[in-house]
């Protein structure tokens, strides 16, 4: 059901409101490349920590690709139904962008080189070290990529599933993922076979707490 926006953007709010995940595609739909281009174009609009940008896209839309997935996400048929597969990958190294994009910045005149050398040291030592921190920041930030190709991938008319139900160590081996990258979710896209099922949420008194606990 769609509620009446009296206040922002419809559109979007009308695209959100639409996007479900769905798991029976039409096996015969391929994405053409343009329209591919365009969506992870929209996804990487997404924001991230210092615009490290800590996402990297493995796009699986070979048939023989999607099938050897099938297993390693326990069989759930949309990995090879679905037109593709996007493999969300976070970026446990993102430090190592630092300097090209800082120096951009600075080129733009949006950064004096002296702020950028201070920050750029900062983010390095924040890398540095054996914590949870680049693997934190690395599933927080694809996450938001993985969020918005979603809603992109809608709003083209397009439908997705998001998916944590895979193997990861299985995943890693059998499509090379190399030691810098941490595989955050797979994210099906194609076009329905079958009107998913409508999910519920809970109230907004049971999410939301207001100022403070
Ligand atoms: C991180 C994450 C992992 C998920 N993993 C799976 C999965 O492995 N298989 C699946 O069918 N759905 C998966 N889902 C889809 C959820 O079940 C679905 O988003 C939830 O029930 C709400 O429904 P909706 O997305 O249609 O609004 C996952 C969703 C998220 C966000």
């Amino acid at each position: 059901m769609t509620n009446n926006h009296t206040i922002a953007d419809a559109g979007l709010f009308q695209t959100m409101e639409e996007r479900h995940s769905v798991k029976a595609y039409d096996p015969s739909v391929k994405i053409p490349e343009e329209e591919l281009k365009q969506m992870l174009e929209m996804s990487v609009t997404a924001p991230s920590s210092w615009n490290l940008q800590h996402w990297k896209f493995l796009v699986i839309d070979d048939e023989a690709q999607q099938e050897k997935l099938l297993p390693i996400a326990y069989g759930q048929k949309q990995v090879k139904d679905s037109a593709a597969v996007i493999g969300i990958l976070g970026d446990i190294e993102a430090n190592r962008n630092v300097e090209g994009i800082f120096t951009d910045a600075v080129k733009q005149g949006h950064l004096t080189e002296e702020i950028k050398e201070k920050i750029v040291g900062s983010i390095n030592s924040l890398y540095e070290g054996d914590t949870s921190f680049p693997r934190d920041e690395a599933i927080l930030n694809a996450s938001l990529a993985a969020m918005q190709l979603m809603l992109s991938a809608r709003g083209m008319g397009y439908d997705t599933c998001p998916m944590g139900g895979f193997d990861r160590d299985a995943f890693i081996e059998a499509f090379h993922i190399p030691e810098r990258y941490v595989p955050v979710m797979l994210v099906t896209v194609g076009k329905r076979e079958t009107d998913p099922r409508v999910s519920s949420r809970l109230p907004l008194d049971e999410v939301v707490v207001r100022n403070s606990f």
